[in-house]
Order: C-alpha cells, then sequence, then structure tokens
C-alpha cells in the first residue's frame, strides 16, 4: 500500500499585500496550535485538540486557510464542507492582527471556495455577545436561524447564523464582477 505522505500546499498566488493567505500544509499543523493558545486560552469552550487539528491539515487542508505575516501565522479559518453545506467551525485573528486587512482577506479566501466550489449555503455557530463576529456574519449577509442550549457544555448557548442560497447567489455574483473568481 502507498504511504499517506503529509499534505503540501500549492504554493498561494502571487499577493502584493504584506499578508499571505494560503490552504494550510502539514506543517500549519504547530501555527495552528500556536494560535490557538494566543487566542482562546482564556476560553471556556477550550482549545481545538491535536486530533481537530490534524483533521484540518491533513483531511480539509483545501478548505481551510492560515494568514501569515512573514513567517508568523496571525489568523485562521477553518471550514468543513458537507455536500453543498459549508460550515465554518472557526474564524480567528490574532489580537495584534485585528482590525487591519487580515480578517478580510480570510473571508475573501473562504468566499472565493465557496464560490469555486458552487456551495449552496453556509452556517455559522455563534455565542450570542460574540458581536465581533455576529458583525463579519452580517457582512456577508448571514441571519440568525436557530438558537441552540447546553451545546458545548450545560449552560452553553449558541446561534445558527446562515447565508442561504440566494445570499449565496448574491456573493457569487458580486465576486464574479470584481473578477475574485474566474
Ligand atoms: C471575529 C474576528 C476574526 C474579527 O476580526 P477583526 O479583525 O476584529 O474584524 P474586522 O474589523 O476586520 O472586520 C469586521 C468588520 O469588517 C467587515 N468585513 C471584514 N472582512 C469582510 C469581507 N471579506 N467581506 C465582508 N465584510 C467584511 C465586517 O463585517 C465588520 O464590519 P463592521 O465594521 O461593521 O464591524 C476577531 O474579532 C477574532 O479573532 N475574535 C476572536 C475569535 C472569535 O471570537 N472568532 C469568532 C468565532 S469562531
Amino acid at each position: 500500500m502507498t504511504p499517506i505522505e503529509l499534505h503540501r500546499a500549492n504554493p498561494a498566488p502571487a499577493d502584493t499585500s504584506r499578508y499571505q493567505v494560503r490552504p494550510l500544509d502539514s506543517g500549519d499543523y504547530y501555527h495552528l496550535q500556536a494560535l490557538e493558545e494566543q487566542i482562546w486560552s482564556g476560553d471556556a469552550s477550550g482549545k481545538l485538540c491535536g486530533y481537530y487539528l490534524r483533521l484540518c491539515t491533513e483531511m480539509f487542508s483545501d478548505w481551510c486557510f492560515i494568514a501569515m505575516d512573514g513567517d508568523r501565522p496571525v489568523g485562521y479559518v477553518l471550514n468543513f464542507p458537507k455536500g453543498k453545506v459549508n460550515y465554518c467551525a472557526t474564524l480567528a485573528v490574532h489580537p495584534d492582527y485585528q482590525k487591519t486587512r487580515v480578517n478580510y482577506l480570510l473571508i475573501r479566501a473562504m468566499v472565493r471556495k465557496l464560490v469555486v466550489e458552487q456551495m449552496e449555503e453556509c452556517r455559522f455557530l455563534v455565542e450570542p455577545d460574540n458581536h465581533d463576529a455576529r458583525s463579519v456574519h452580517a457582512a456577508l449577509g448571514a441571519r440568525v436561524v436557530a438558537e441552540v442550549a447546553d451545546y458545548y457544555h450545560p449552560g452553553d448557548r449558541r446561534l445558527w447564523s446562515v447565508i442561504n442560497k440566494d445570499d449565496m447567489d448574491r456573493i457569487r455574483a458580486k465576486y464574479a464582477r470584481l473578477q475574485l473568481v474566474s
């Protein structure tokens, strides 16, 4: 049987900006671990474990994106497609890089992927008081469709926010108009 090799990402397209956003490769496992520690260590739901991070770098590497400032990892977005529905599980930017172009570039990479793969829906799960995340989702046209209780632990309340098919069609047209997809 052929051995399974650790995944190497294709070279990222040329980007004239300071930041580079590209799909994950196997070496990003350690970048994700470091970012998880820096961004989520104070979060009650805890950091993502190694098994989850390896799932991202080995099985969903072309759906998950990392932002680099030179050699420094500064943000990431993790996506899990199921049929034509994408679940955006995490979008996170290091505090030093929030309110820069990093979040914009990560979202753009994710949305391009959704458009290229002709996805029909994108779902986010968000804490009701996470206003930064909710404003990002709202800017993309996502709407809250359901509330779930006791999600990660008893008492944990989350909102499902969804970009539906009509929104995806609108985004697709916008990205084509702006020539962000061929
Ligand atoms: C959520 C998070 C990634 C946002 O990053 P940020 O750098 O603070 O966000 P930005 O200022 O670039 O973007 C927010 C604004 O730009 C808009 N925006 C950014 N990129 C965009 C894009 N590509 N398309 C459309 N809108 C965009 C957002 O709608 C928002 O608009 P506002 O001015 O009305 O608030 C960041 O706060 C974070 O990492 N938080 C901790 C982790 C977390 O809670 N993640 C979310 C749950 S997984």
